[in-house]
């Protein structure tokens, strides 16, 4: 057994880092375009709060210039995407997952009307998918949420939001529902715990006193509602749809056989299934009601939200894998030094430049594992490695490490698919160089093509293919059978 005939083969971008132009034909500000350059950002600063205040948000409003701010400039495939696609389709792409920002078709979420500008520019992203046979894999909502909708709601903590995000879904899937047939509903859903700020719009200055937690759990209900409510439109507007949740999938390990850290790591891997138990079984799972209740955590639910979840769960599972998490009991261990999860070192696996810990057979593991749980298709929407890439005098980039990450993982996720998981699709991150969400820097490079721009904004957004580029185009090519 090996992969699939019409295995998707292709990588994934998100709207907010790659296409720049932040304010043109009426685009309305989102929360990514308030987002700063953070090139030394630690786990501390990261996780948690994020330290989003009222204040940064109102500063970066004033100041228009992308210069603090590059998500607003992106790598421009606002006015690129033509060459960009182009190059996928030389790879040989089969599929390419793309999101679409909210604030193109409804400026600032509240229009009753959806701007008929943004609506043009994504088809004709989509039209050139089409001429080159590749197919769309599309992400409704990938933090770039409206930045009005933060600022006057404190984001998902509202139940308003609901309303208005199934308006603009409708709006996707009446617009675009002839170009595409796999939808996604939120990112990595579970980041709301992690970032709210970039999730889910929430403001920690706007929370209550000690209520942020609160906050928290009730913007993630508004989302799986949300996420249910345009599961049933788009099964209405789109024949032979298919919609599936995301995970950032964190599978955890005990440090030892300590029963301690065994029971930390548990707890770590319940709380990471969660959201896609409750938007692929359809309810809240009786632990998490429990641990919601001993934390005095009260949720508001509306009568018939227990009824939306059951009714409209996900077709598939899609998740993004990085690296795993190391769970210890003992606090004095060293911490890994990656900048977007917490958890101790774990000596047996090498680490990126962001300390970001490389495990190929953390992915067969995730993928074994939830498959058994949930038994429907899974689809890996996001796998990579940030690294620094250097420019030979030839133009010329050699980036075996990068050729090596992937190998590594692309072997891992064969040989889950010969034991039997039932994996659809397989799509890296990135491409193509973007801005990275966590730092906003452009020096941490993941795309398979590099991009002539550095962290300040300078270059010529010229476009160059890297060794990795060739090497994904054979994977392709060989359906995953040749991965020298
Ligand atoms: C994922 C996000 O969590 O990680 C992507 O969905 C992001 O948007 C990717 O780019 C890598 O993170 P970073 O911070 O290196 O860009």
């Amino acid at each position: 057994m090996s992969f699939r005939e019409d295995f998707l083969w292709g990588g994934a971008i998100s709207a907010n880092q790659v296409e720049g132009a932040f304010d043109a034909d009426g685009k309305g500000m989102s929360v990514a375009d308030v987002a700063s350059y953070k090139p030394n950002l630690s786990v501390e600063d990261y996780a948690g709060h994020n330290k989003v205040t009222l204040k940064m948000i109102e500063e970066a409003k004033e100041d228009q210039t992308t210069e603090f701010y590059p998500k607003r400039r992106g790598i421009d495939f606002y006015h690129h995407y033509k060459e960009d696609i182009a190059l996928f389709a030389e790879m040989g792409f089969k599929a390419l997952r793309i999101s679409i920002a909210w604030t193109r078709i409804f400026p600032t979420g509240e229009e009753s009307e959806p701007n008929q500008e943004g609506i043009k520019y994504y088809k004709s992203i989509f039209k050139e998918l089409k001429k080159h046979n590749i197919e769309p894999i599309v992400t409704l909502s990938h933090y770039e949420m409206p930045l009005h909708l933060s600022l006057k709601y404190n984001g998902w903590v509202e139940r308003k939001l609901v309303d208005y995000f199934v308006k603009f879904a409708k709006v996707c899937f009446e617009s675009f529902g002839e170009y595409a047939k796999y939808w996604l509903t939120f990112n990595e859903i579970d980041s709301v715990g992690r970032h709210p700020f970039t999730t889910a719009g929430i403001i920690p200055d706007k929370c209550p006193e000690g209520k942020i937690d609160e906050a928290i759990y009730q913007a993630l209900h508004h989302q799986y509602v949300a996420a249910a409510l345009a599961t049933k439109e788009c099964r209405k507007i789109i024949k032979d749809s298919k919609m599936g949740c995301m995970l950032t999938k964190l599978t955890t390990y005990p440090n030892t056989c300590n029963p301690e850290d065994v029971l930390l790591s548990l707890n770590s891997n319940l709380g990471n299934h969660v959201h896609a138990d409750i938007q692929i079984f359809g309810e809240y799972p009786r632990l998490y009601k429990t641990f919601l209740k001993n934390n005095g955590i009260k949720i508001k639910m509306e009568e018939n939200d227990e009824e939306i979840l059951k009714e409209n769960t996900a077709d598939y599972l899609s998740f993004s894998y990085y690296m795993s998490r190391t769970e210890s009991a003992d606090t004095t261990k060293e911490k890994a030094s990656g900048n977007t999860i917490m958890g101790v070192k774990n000596p047996y696996l090498p680490s990126t430049e962001w300390g970001w810990q490389i495990d190929p057979v953390g992915l067969r593991i995730s993928l074994i594992e939830l498959y058994d749980r949930y038994r429907i298709p899974l689809i890996i929407v996001e796998n990579g490695m940030g690294a620094k890439d250097v420019i030979e005098a030839d133009g010329t980039i050699h980036d075996s490490y990068r050729i090596d990450y992937f190998r590594e993982h692309i072997r891992e996720m064969k040989k889950a698919v010969e034991m039997g998981v039932d994996l659809i699709g397989y799509t890296s991150w990135a491409p193509i160089d973007c801005i990275s969400v966590s730092t906003s820097q452009m020096s941490k490079r993941y795309g398979f093509i590099y991009v002539d721009q550095d962290d300040e904004g300078n270059g010529t957004m010229k476009r160059l293919k890297k060794d990795s580029f060739i090497w994904y185009k054979n994977v392709i090519k060989t359906n995953g059978e040749i991965l020298e």
